[in-house]
């Protein structure tokens, strides 16, 4: 098994008394300390590390955040085209000299780069900022298209957001194209409905390995998620903190629901985390683990990083059960108005619903 000693010093806070025997699963471990090795094998063999580091928003930042959270041991890294972040992930995974063979990474296409021909091309725009040959993961960010040409977003005169003219099954098609040349590993989509899902396993010829979506225990999706699940689709779960990021309660679309409360102030949250000597946004995160899906936190901060990276422990029954209360259908991602595209309209949370 491979060591990896930590470099970040900061102690994660214990909560309680009574810690609860570690997991097996541990990259490193110390009587305080379990980095998460854990690893999903995705639908078409794929390995998938079960921690990933999230880098939407603070791009100045990232590539000391990257940097630093390949060095706590995280081998996930997720970012999108629109995050502006793929240069600065390349320069730190260079810094850090972690082994392109020892990393797992993601990224999205864009909403104006859905015409298949154009496809490849940002593709390939991606992966030498990333400095790579190959793309573990690309998903398509959203199911909209947008108009084809350099604006990322594309509004009228009216201020309405101007569509393309294919669908996300001609860029599925596309995608498709990017596994058999070897350029991307696996593919997968992003924030798309049941029936969106639905129509790419009827008109695709590959099954989505991944659906990145918005789930957290204020969003806890269950049907969808059993859905996804009889169809081999794995679940990695966005904004895993729900509320936390600071985005949600900026952006027009959120403000009023991501004000009403943060996740990681529920005191069942809190209860639990005492019982396990974690914290609530561990408990968060574990309850996702637990579940069989990934989980890709963003955090600038070095006592997070490694916090996050810890968060792999098992949950009692009673304790999945109390957090399954806590399902409000809060979905905070929704920019379905902005976007022109009615999002998630067979999905809980929606503001269609
Ligand atoms: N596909 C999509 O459409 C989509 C949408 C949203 C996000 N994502 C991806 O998912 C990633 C994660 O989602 P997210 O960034 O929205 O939210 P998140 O990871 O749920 O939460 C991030 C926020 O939580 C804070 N935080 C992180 N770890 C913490 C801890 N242990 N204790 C307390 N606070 C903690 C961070 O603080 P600091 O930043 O100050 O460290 C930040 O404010 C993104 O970075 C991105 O890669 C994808």
């Amino acid at each position: 098994m491979t060591i990896i000693r930590t470099r970040t010093a900061a102690i994660t806070p214990l909560l309680g008394r009574h810690i609860r025997p570690q997991p097996t699963s541990c990259l490193y471990r110390a009587s305080t300390r379990c980095i998460s090795q854990k690893t999903y094998t995705l639908n078409n063999g794929v390995k998938l590390p079960a921690i990933g580091f999230g880098t939407f928003q603070d791009k100045e930042q990232q590539e000391s955040a990257v940097y630093n959270a390949l060095n706590a041991g995280f081998r996930h890294i997720d970012t999108a085209k629109v995050y502006d972040t793929e240069e600065f992930i390349g320069r730190a995974i260079r810094k850090a000299g972690v082994p392109r063979t020892d990393l797992f990474l993601t990224t999205k296409l864009w909403c104006n780069d859905f015409h298949p021909d154009d496809v490849e091309p940002a593709l390939d725009e991606a992966l030498a900022k990333l400095g790579t040959e190959h793309i573990d993961l690309f998903l398509t960010h959203y199911p909209c298209t947008f108009k084809r040409g350099t604006e990322r977003f594309p509004k009228g005169e009216d201020g309405i957001m101007q569509m393309g003219e294919t669908t996300y099954v001609d860029t599925w098609k596309a995608m498709e194209k990017l596994v058999h040349k070897g350029k991307a590993k696996a593919i997968g989509v992003s924030n798309f409905s049941q029936g969106e899902v639905q129509t790419l396993l009827d008109q695709g010829s590959i099954t989505p390995a991944v659906h990145q979506m918005e789930l957290h225990p204020y969003l806890q999706q269950k049907s969808f998620v059993e859905w996804q699940k009889s169809k081999g689709i794995h679940m990695m779960q966005f904004s895993p903190l729900a509320n936390q990021n600071n985005f949600y309660r900026d952006i027009y679309w959120a403000t009023g629901k991501a004000n009403a409360g943060r996740l990681i102030d529920e005191p069942i949250l809190k209860e639990i985390g005492e019982k396990y000597g974690k914290s609530p946004a561990q408990v968060a995160l574990a309850w996702g683990l637990a579940n069989g899906r990934s989980v890709i936190p963003k955090s600038v901060v070095d006592w997070q990083i490694t916090q996050n990276l810890e968060s792999d422990f098992p949950l009692d029954a009673e304790d999945l059960e109390k957090i399954g209360t806590l399902d409000k259908q809060l979905r905070f991602n929704d920019p379905s108005s902005a976007y022109n595209w009615k999002l998630y309209s067979d999905l809980e949370g929606a503001w269609s619903t």
